[in-house]
């Protein structure tokens, strides 16, 4: 089975330290001894928005500040290569072929950012698109995808399922409201409605949800399951 998991810099690394990635490489490390390709997306999380913060102020302009946010992501991503053991690449590839070429001789991939204008949601969901795989998740600090944003708003709800169409209009809805953040971006739902991917958003602090939802599919957060796609899937260990 192919797997790509995008974690949340915020997720991964809710600040410079050992103890979360130590703990997410080792779930990689269990999924990749259970016979998964394993490719594994980083995000840039509070040091991204600190140093993008910093640049802003000193008049740096968007695509300057993404090319800052993409560089924080391939640190990070860059913890996480630390951590991983034998049968990791060196460093976080530049684009998906790199990506692709790693998982085929039989390597963990970690991708960061690769280009301006986007997140690494979409990092993952081109990845996860490119090496056809079975199954994405995103590994976040909130639950599931919401009808609003739970920080903000009590009665939010989480929707335990979507369609890819719906998840489009519901992460669309949430963009329109200023300072309401998608648990994944416009960009990632595109992609994964016309790949057809079968997608989870859960929550990610503590990585044995990960595991247990590539294994067993068993989580509390949101099945994005695009139109066509098999109900039950074939690929989870029983
Ligand atoms: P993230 O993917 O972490 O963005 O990339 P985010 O969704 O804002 O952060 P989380 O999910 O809360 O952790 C950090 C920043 O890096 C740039 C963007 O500016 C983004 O906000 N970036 C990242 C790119 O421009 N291109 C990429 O491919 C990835």
């Amino acid at each position: 089975m192919n797997v790509v998991v995008s974690i949340g810099g915020s997720v991964l690394v809710p600040e410079p330290g050992a103890g979360r990635v130590e703990a997410h490489a080792a779930v990689l490390e269990e999924l990749v001894a259970d016979g998964c390709r394993v490719g594994a997306v980083v995000g840039g999380g509070g040091v991204a928005r600190e140093y993008i913060g910093a640049a802003r102020a000193l008049g740096a302009n968007e695509i300057e500040l993404d090319q800052l946010g993409i560089d924080v992501t391939r640190l990070n991503a860059r913890l996480l290569i630390a951590a991983l053991g034998e049968g990791t690449v060196t460093a976080p590839a530049h684009d998906y072929e790199e990506a692709g070429d790693a998982l085929r001789a039989g390597n963990v991939c970690v991708m960061g950012g690769v280009a301006p204008a986007q997140t690494t949601d979409a990092v993952g969901a081109a990845l996860a698109e490119y090496i056809d795989a079975d199954l994405l998740v995103y590994a976040t600090s909130v639950p599931g995808v919401y009808d609003a944003d739970p920080n903000e708003d009590d009665d939010a709800r989480k929707y335990d399922r979507l369609s890819a169409d719906e998840l489009v209009d519901v992460i669309a809805g949430l963009e329109m409201n200023a300072g309401s953040s998608a648990p994944v971006d416009l960009l990632a739902a595109k992609i994964i409605g016309r790949s057809g991917m079968r997608t989870i958003v859960l929550d990610g602090t503590d990585p044995e949800r990960i595991a247990r939802a590539v294994r067993h599919g068993d989580h509390e957060g949101t099945d994005v399951v695009p139109e066509g796609v098999n109900e039950e899937p074939t690929y989870w260990a029983q």
